[in-house]
């Protein structure tokens, strides 16, 4: 299987931060749509897509909402004032570009401050390029949610580009459901909604689905930087087999299944303890009487960044691990 730039390239690139789904699940539904038995959207938005097999309910997530910035006031010379949709950096926003639904664009800039280090978003405007209110409020309204301009980079091994959490998810499941052809465990792929803001879309659907076991796929941080925080994941080194992070602790026989699996298929593989964030499987883990849950993570540099970056190769991985995983007899 090759590496499909052209696909992860649109998938970073259309709009979606969390409540604001719509754009980005028409997109992946086109993608999926020929290759699965059932798809639906519930009303939290997620996007719920089932291949069917006699085996093992399995429900893999991976969250289609991305970070984002919402309009809350527009003052009189037509700059905007915002607050964040998820984990919004000041200094990561500082002076890059942001784009709305409907095309608008913009950039982040701030009020003179003394002490960069201190900078909040609430010394922080987006400026439209407007010269007064009234010109504003023909473009944005208040509660409009804009995001990072996404600008999408490659070289041969490394991508980079905003958007990868968890657009590289999403990616990995979807390349997932075409290459499966003869699910032997009944497969549930969501893409879910409003991770960012409190993996919400999780709770909705595991309730619907009510799975045996999850697999949740996302991004996590990297320890291989310039003193980094002590981290024993680094890009290149292969997919990540998640143990721990806030919200969960990988249920013990499901992890030791992924890495037998790995070892099995000569996959290269990390074993990831992560001091913070979260994922899916945190909420989906706790529905009912609990379920069995794992992540597949994806070794990722500067998360919640402009410039996010991963390993082509980890990423390969993380969906042939994910691949033999599904198409395994898995006993529990
Ligand atoms: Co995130
Ligand atoms: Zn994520």
């Amino acid at each position: 299987m090759e590496f499909n730039s052209k696909l992860l390239e649109e998938l970073v690139k259309t709009y979606g931060p969390s409540g604001n789904e719509t754009r980005i699940c028409n997109y992946i539904k086109g993608q999926i749509e020929n290759y699965v038995d059932e798809i639906i959207i519930d009303s939290l938005g997620n996007l719920i897509a089932r291949k069917k097999g006699n085996g093992k309910k399995i429900m893999i997530a991976a969250h289609m909402d991305q970070i984002g910035l919402m309009v809350t006031d527009i003052d009189d010379n037509g700059f905007l004032r915002f607050t964040n949709i998820g984990g919004v950096s000041p200094l990561v926003s500082l002076h890059q570009h942001v784009i709305f639904e409907n095309g608008v664009l913009g950039i982040i800039a701030k009020e003179p401050v003394e002490d960069i280090s201190k900078l909040r978003l609430s010394n922080m405007y987006i400026d439209i390029g407007v010269k007064d209110k009234k010109e504003a409020e023909s473009l944005v309204n208040i509660g409009d949610v804009c995001v990072y301009l996404p600008h999408y980079c490659e070289n041969e091994n490394t991508v980079f580009t905003s958007a990868l959490d968890d657009r590289i998810g999403c990616y990995i499941a979807i390349e997932a459901i075409k290459a499966i052809e003869n699910p032997i465990n009944d497969l549930y792929f969501v893409f879910t909604a409003q991770e960012e803001v409190g993996t919400r879309g999780a709770k909705t659907s595991a309730y619907r689905i009510d799975p045996d076991i999850c697999i949740s796929i996302d991004v996590t941080g990297s320890g291989d930087t310039p003193k980094a925080k002590t981290f024993a994941v680094g890009l290149g080194k292969g997919t990540a087999i998640k143990v721990k992070d806030q919200s969960i602790l990988t249920h013990p026989k499901l992890r030791n299944i992924m890495i037998e699996v790995a070892k099995n298929n000569n996959i290269p593989y990390q074993l990831e303890v992560l001091e913070y964030g979260g994922t899916d499987s945190g909420a989906v883990h706790l529905t009912k009487e609990g379920v069995p849950s794992g992540v597949i993570s994806i070794p990722t540099r500067y998360v919640h960044s402009t410039t996010e970056m991963v390993s082509k190769n980890d990423v390969m991985n993380s969906l042939k691990l994910l691949i033999k995983l599904l198409e395994h007899n898995i006993e529990f």
